[in-house]
């Protein structure tokens, strides 16, 4: 440590965990206030635009207006919808329906139906603040199964949230997520997690939505970070589409539900950024 440099209160608990053999966040991952702050701001973004999907979604409607209408309602307050030409990704927003698990890339040609079940997960980067958030809308009513899908999802969400506490570690998130849709006969796709995120759109740690208790890295306040748990209706496993090499679709082709907010650590557990 260079001289002079004082350690704050929270530099040496951690520290002490670490001298435990914990696995805590590197010095960059635990947010200023300023950062907070500008997350938060982006954050609003994020939550108008699925407000504005939520309030004009329905049948008829193709998945590349529900892009046109997230990337208009970003750039008219100021943002940048993240997913656009990241990593060589053509649109502005993933729509993923029915069995596309996430990463469904809009298509004019792709016309939502009465009984279909649609996530839609908006990026939005604000002054370099990113933030990130997707929900699930029905098309009308669907099917008792597809609506518990659905609602047990949601519900996955917020057990992890609720998981999540300061000191505790990211695998306590994941055990209390796997554990509810399991209860429910549904499954937790593996293959992708939640993430770090703020300064960059993904950044340490991944947050898994399975595992073990008191594993994987300490949850300490200032970090900012996604969960998003993907539950299938059938098995885990998914594959990537061949042709676009993003749209990720589950094995068996039953449906897939998803909801993803941004959270602050708190020394009082996580606050929603994205509410
Ligand atoms: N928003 C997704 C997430 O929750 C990532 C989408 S990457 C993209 O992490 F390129 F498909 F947009
Ligand atoms: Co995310
Ligand atoms: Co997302």
């Amino acid at each position: 440590m260079p001289q002079g440099v004082e350690l704050t209160e929270l530099d040496k608990k951690v520290l002490a965990f670490q001298e435990q053999g914990c696995l805590v966040p590197k010095k960059s991952l635990i947010k200023t206030e300023e950062q907070i702050e500008g997350i938060r701001r982006s954050g609003l973004i994020t939550t108008g635009a699925l407000d504005l999907v939520a309030q004009e979604i329905r049948a008829g409607m193709s998945t590349q207006d529900i892009n046109d209408m997230v990337h208009d309602y970003t750039i008219k307050h100021g943002g940048i919808p993240a997913p656009l030409n990241y990593e060589g990704f053509p649109k502005s927003v993933c729509t993923s329906v029915n069995e596309v698990v996430c990463h469904g890339i809009p298509s004019e040609y792709e016309i939502l139906e009465e009984g279909d079940i649609i996530n839609v997960d908006v990026t939005t980067i604000l002054d370099g603040y990113y933030s990130d958030a997707s929900r699930m809308f029905v098309i009308g009513q669907t099917s008792a199964e597809n609506q518990k899908l659905v609602d047990v999802a949601k519900e996955c969400l917020e057990i992890g949230m609720k998981a999540a506490q300061p000191y505790g570690f990211v695998g306590d998130i994941g055990y209390a997520i796997e554990r509810h849709a399991k209860k429910n006969g549904f499954s937790v796709v593996r293959d992708l997690s939640g993430h770090g995120v703020g300064l960059e759109f993904h950044e340490e740690p991944d947050i898994d939505h399975y595992g073990r208790r008191g594993t994987g890295m300490l949850l300490v306040p200032g970090m900012v970070f996604t969960i998003e748990p993907m539950i299938n209706m059938g098995d885990w496993r998914v594959f990537v589409d061949e042709d676009d090499d993003w749209t990720v679709v589950t094995e068996d082709e039953l449906p897939s539900a998803q909801w993803e907010h941004t959270f602050l650590m708190t020394e009082q557990g996580l606050e929603i950024l994205t509410y």
